[in-house]
């Protein structure tokens, strides 16, 4: 897909289907991300893959849109990595283009998704979870 049709056409997806992503699929976005532009290169993110039903439950409970949590099969968490920031606007900017990144491979991948930033508010919730 092309990239200007990528970006065109791409539109936030808040309910899922039950067919698992495979695994080549999943890397293929989380590389998208990983190769974002950052200040200094410093690529200041985390990816957690998350498809233990009772991990994204335990999401879904930290945000209000948990019924669009509960529809999905697979969450792809993104962290700022506190030991690589230098500048916490740049970083959260960097954060902002490798998620822009993931979302726009996700749809050239005819796959759907959202970003949920609503999170943050019980950033310290989502902290405590035991990722499985
Ligand atoms: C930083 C950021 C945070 C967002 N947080 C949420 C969210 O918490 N819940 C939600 O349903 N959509 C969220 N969105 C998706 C926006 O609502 C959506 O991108 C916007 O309405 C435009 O629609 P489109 O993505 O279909 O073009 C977020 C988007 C961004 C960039």
């Amino acid at each position: 897909m092309d990239v200007i049709d990528a970006i065109l056409g791409r539109r936030s997806v808040r309910k899922f289907g039950d067919a698992e992503v495979e695994d080549e699929k999943v890397d293929i976005v989380l590389d998208a991300g990983r190769w974002a532009p950052s200040g200094m290169n410093n690529q200041p993110w985390q990816f957690i893959v998350v498809r233990d039903r009772k991990t994204i439950d335990n999401i879904a409970q930290c945000t209000i849109y948990d019924d669009i949590v509960e529809s999905a099969n697979l969450l792809i968490a993104v962290f700022l990595d506190k030991d690589e920031m230098y500048d916490r606007t740049e970083d959260v900017m960097a954060i902002g283009a490798c998620t822009q990144n993931m979302l726009l491979a996700v749809h050239s991948l005819r796959l759907g998704a959202v970003w949920l930033g609503e999170i943050l508010k019980e950033k310290e919730k989502v902290n405590r979870i035991h990722f499985v």
